[in-house]
């Protein structure tokens, strides 16, 4: 089976960027083998501490944040990193032509439940220039690179640089990530929805009334059933919807009027709008198309609805 290095050199992939994927994929094998030492590892559990956004540290957000750091920063290609647990830009090497953004563990709240959990990684180009947050506020469009692992019960992950979503999965034999799916493609159809409908009542109508019409089912306008899930870790929501398609909402809500989205726009929705779109689906934020939105915070959230293509389509219909 091919591994991904093979893969990397045999796809006319940028010399730099093949290094620099390969830095990322390490970083996935020694996260994954923290994960798998679960309770023995002494990975789980919350820190006393807080990241910028307010949210409480789990030990391994920690943990991984500091070895994804280190790995890069010790990249020459990696010009600034920007992570979910660092409340600024960590400038790297200014001739390094990458700018990298990451979140280290997302769904975390799962680590301690023994349940799904990954890391996902964006890489856009370095603007000659441009330093510190500024170099980062470009869209999603202009991604060189999206990638997550995904550590369940096995570790997978997929990959696109632009010319299709690809999937691999870690051998724990060898310790090479294999090739698995070339050309991971969603269907345009789905009967599965994934959203936390614990925050229905503070929906806006447009969701209200989209949600509603599914789980009317057969008997409604949609004249089919519908089934939900619900992973609390986008990565294994996602991971999903590449494998066998579906819907995945994280709409506006108003729970929190200071903070009306959940998702962030540069390490969470613009690298997975990236693979699901390279699979032949569509990520949209209900009025905008996520990939060309104009960043203006490094943090900064958005509603994100993605999946099987005709499925966000109608979605959207409700958004009009
Ligand atoms: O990173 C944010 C995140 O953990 C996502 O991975 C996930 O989709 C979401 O939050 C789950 O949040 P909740 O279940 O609290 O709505
Ligand atoms: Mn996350």
């Amino acid at each position: 089976m091919q591994t991904l290095t093979d893969f990397l050199s045999s796809n006319g992939i940028d010399a730099d960027l093949q290094q620099l994927l390969s830095t990322l994929a390490e970083c996935g094998v020694e996260i994954s083998e923290l994960v798998r030492g679960g309770a023995l590892a002494g990975v789980l559990g919350a820190t006393e501490s807080e990241n910028v956004q307010g949210e409480t540290q789990k030990k391994l957000d920690v943990i991984a944040n500091d070895l994804i750091k280190a790995k890069l920063a010790a990249q020459p290609l990696v010009n600034a990193l920007a992570s979910e647990e660092e409340d600024y830009v960590v400038a790297c090497h200014s001739d390094g032509k990458f700018l990298v953004s990451f979140d280290p563990l997302d769904g975390s709240s799962n680590i301690d439940i023994n349940s799904l959990v990954g890391t996902i990684f964006s890489v856009l180009p370095a603007q000659n220039g441009i330093e510190g947050e500024a170099a980062f506020m470009q869209p999603g469009r202009n991604q060189l690179a999206a990638c997550y692992m995904l550590y369940g019960p096995a570790t997978v992950l997929a990959l696109s640089t632009g010319n299709g979503t690809i999937m691999f999965t870690l051998d724990p034999r060898d310790g090479q990530f294999k090739l698995v799916d070339e050309a991971v493609t969603v269907p345009a159809d789905t009967a599965e929805f994934a959203i936390n409908t614990s925050n229905q009542r503070f929906w806006q109508p447009a969701m209200q009334s989209y949600i509603a019409d599914l789980l009317v089912g057969k008997e409604g306008k949609r004249e089919k059933n519908f089934n939900m899930r619900w992973i609390a870790a986008m990565v294994g929501d996602v991971h999903r919807v590449l494998s066998r398609g579906g819907i995945f909402m994280y709409p506006q809500d108003s729970k929190n009027v200071a903070k009306p989205f959940k998702l962030r726009l540069m390490y969470e929705a613009n690298p997975m709008a990236m693979l699901v779109e390279q699979a032949g689906g569509i990520a949209s934020t209900g009025y905008e198309t996520i990939m060309d939105i104009q960043p203006t915070d490094i943090h900064q959230r958005v509603a994100v609805i993605l999946g099987s293509a005709n499925e966000v389509e109608t979605c959207l219909e409700y958004h009009k």
